[in-house]
């Protein structure tokens, strides 16, 4: 089924989608986004339309302050991330982020918060900047302050050796380490050792551990990265397929910190208008509760994506192709290189030169019924467990690289 010209030239705005497929009058798109991650069950799955059945039928309504379905998702929560003395709910993933730095800075004056290469930790003004090659800071954005650029240290992920060197010359005046443990723009398996490595090094030098979990909570296996790799970081931040499309994040605080608030007998501002917004609560808990009960079927899934992975990688070196896929359980990215990558500074470095091949590769997928992300990165929902429909979109995506990447 091929798409008409005018609608491949003309700004894309989408409007319905169910299951693994946007609809588009006659036409369809396997999606490959979920919107960035969001929709883990798939597009309009019965249990997000039960919900919002419920919430009308039951004239559930909308209150600033504490209310029931608040509680259970909590309680939800708490089933996944056991070590969670203290849920905080806020709207965006941004705003967690931005209320965990004023918690590490409430426990401590100390300056500089480490940032890892390659996470992402949204729209906040503290964390917008990126590392050039020699790690200094440069903004990402207009508007920012300088005292921002100041605070900010980057460590190059998965790089113990000069990440400890940096960590070794700043140690005095570190207040917190910030990472995506699993980076979603270079989601690498052998990673164990470096967040370990991270754990240790915060344990040793009383610096507070933070791991941006707002992308991997609930698509990993056993439901987090912390949880596989039997890690305890202080502060952990939520989000996305926790409110099954309806806007919300969390932070969950380990003993120790919460502990610790109280001790200093710190006041530390949380609130939002709609940080416990009813709506989101229920439907995060509802979506949530489905992933508890139906582990199988995420099982599957970190399966299909590895027959996803396994494949095109396959055809790729049987074709002599310059591309390679890389993932961890359910995140994937093509990095258009067959090099071995080992951080995102290496990736960005080759982005120049595969930009207008991968435009042609991505107008190809769109031309052939595949919407590929903006971003790059492949978050499947639980609509993919469909071996025809993955076999498919490997196909596509296999004749595209060769069409566009063959060395
Ligand atoms: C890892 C990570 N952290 C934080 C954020 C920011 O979340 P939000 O867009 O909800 O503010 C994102 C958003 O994509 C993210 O991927």
């Amino acid at each position: 089924m091929i798409l008409n010209e005018i609608f491949l030239k003309s700004k894309i705005n989408f409007e319905i989608a169910k299951g693994n497929k946007i609809i588009l009058g006659k036409n369809f798109l396997f999606d490959l986004s979920y919107c960035s991650g969001v929709i883990f069950l798939g597009h309009n799955h019965y249990i997000f339309k039960e919900s919002l059945k419920f919430f009308l039928n039951k004239n559930i309504s909308f209150f600033s302050n504490s209310n029931i379905y608040a509680v259970k998702l909590a309680k939800t929560i708490k089933h996944f991330f056991s070590n969670f003395k203290k849920i905080i709910f806020c709207s965006t993933g941004s705003e967690s982020i931005t209320k965990a730095l004023r918690i590490s800075r409430a426990m401590s004056s100390k300056q500089f918060i480490v940032c890892v290469t390659g996470s992402w930790h949204g729209s906040l003004d503290q964390t917008l900047f990126s590392p050039k090659k020699n790690l200094s800071p440069i903004p990402i954005s207009s508007g920012l302050k300088d005292i921002d650029k100041e605070n900010i240290i980057f460590i190059p992920y998965n790089d113990i050796n000069k990440s400890k060197k940096i960590l070794d010359k700043y140690n005095y005046n570190i207040n917190c380490i910030l990472v995506e443990p699993v980076t979603a723009s270079l989601p690498i398996k052998e990673i164990g050792l470096y967040l370990k490595f991270l754990e240790s090094y915060c344990k040793k030098n009383k610096i507070i551990l933070i791991f941006d979990e707002i992308i991997t909570a609930f698509r990993t296996q056993k439901g987090s990265v912390q949880k596989k790799f039997n890690i305890k970081p202080d502060i952990t931040l939520i989000g996305k397929i926790l409110g099954g499309g309806l806007p919300i994040a969390a932070i969950g605080i380990s003993k120790k910190i919460s502990d610790k608030i109280n001790k200093l007998k710190r006041r530390i501002f949380f609130g939002g208008t709609f940080s416990g917004n009813t709506l989101s609560m229920l439907v995060g808990n509802n979506v949530t509760n489905y992933i508890k009960n139906n582990k199988k079927l995420v099982d599957k899934l970190i399966k299909n994506c590895e027959i996803f992975e396994n494949k095109v990688n396959s055809f790729i070196a049987k074709n002599n192709i310059d591309a390679k896929v890389y993932r961890f359980d359910t995140i994937l990215r093509i990095v258009f290189s067959s090099n071995t990558i080992q951080n995102r500074i290496q990736k960005d470095f080759l982005k120049k030169k595969y930009s207008k091949k991968k435009n042609k590769f991505v107008n190809f997928l769109l031309k052939n019924n595949i919407y590929y992300p903006k971003n790059g990165i492949i978050l499947p929902s639980l609509a993919n467990n469909n071996l025809k429909d993955i076999n498919y979109i490997v196909n596509v995506i296999c004749v595209g690289l060769k069409k566009y990447f063959k060395k």
